[in-house]
């Protein structure tokens, strides 16, 4: 399936992971390392410790200017320079789902201003987000970010800043993920 990708955590893999904190309801099982992979391309490790699926979609919220400016100011995954990265899981409550398409972009962006923090970290963070709520998986979104070490403080800054807003009392479950490589 194109445009499928694994998250597989086990003994060896391309990141080391250098912590799992659960940040809202049940973590995720300590591992060494992770590795991503496209669906198609290879097979997933045959045991591995936590495996967790995700999709690239259309998208759902940002608008036409949003857009455009977030393009013009995204850096790309895999910088050398970028050695630092995070996968935090994410899984919203029925509430959001429950909720029209407005409803949740007016919470998401007018209210939570998600899109608008978010941007003032970028270039320094470069961001890809995976669906999963469609796939059964036990959460509904897989976020991944790579940074440069010297860019880890504004990283974590901005996470604070993000779980503190309105968007996020939605959240029900949150695992955060640091990597290395
Ligand atoms: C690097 C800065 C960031 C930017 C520029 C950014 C931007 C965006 C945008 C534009 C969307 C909406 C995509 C759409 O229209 O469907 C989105 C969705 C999302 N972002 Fe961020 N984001 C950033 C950081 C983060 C962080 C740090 C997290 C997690 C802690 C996060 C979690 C999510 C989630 C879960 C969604 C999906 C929301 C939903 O569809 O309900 N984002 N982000």
């Amino acid at each position: 399936m194109q445009n499928h990708y694994h998250f597989t955590a086990g003994p060896t893999g391309t990141w080391r992971i250098t912590s799992i904190n659960a940040v809202q309801g049940s973590g995720l099982e300590s591992a060494a390392a992770l590795d991503i992979t496209e669906l198609s391309s290879t097979s997933p490790l045959p045991e591995p410790v936590w495996m967790l699926r995700g999709m690239v979609s259309n998208v759902r919220y940002a608008t036409r200017p949003e857009l455009t400016d977030m393009r013009a100011k995204q850096e790309w995954l895999g910088r050398p320079n970028a050695r630092r990265a995070a996968l935090i899981p994410i899984k919203k409550s029925a509430a959001w789902w429950d909720l029209a398409q407005d409803e949740r972009r007016a919470i998401f962006e007018e209210t939570s201003h998600h899109t608008a923090i978010g941007m003032e970290y970028l270039p320094a963070v470069a961001r890809k987000l995976f669906h999963s709520r469609d796939l059964g998986e036990p959460f509904d979104f897989l976020t991944w970010f790579e940074f440069a070490a010297d860019d880890a403080a504004a990283f974590e800054h901005m996470v604070g800043r993000l779980r503190a807003t309105r968007e996020w009392t939605y959240v029900e479950r949150e695992v955060d993920i640091r990597l290395e490589r």
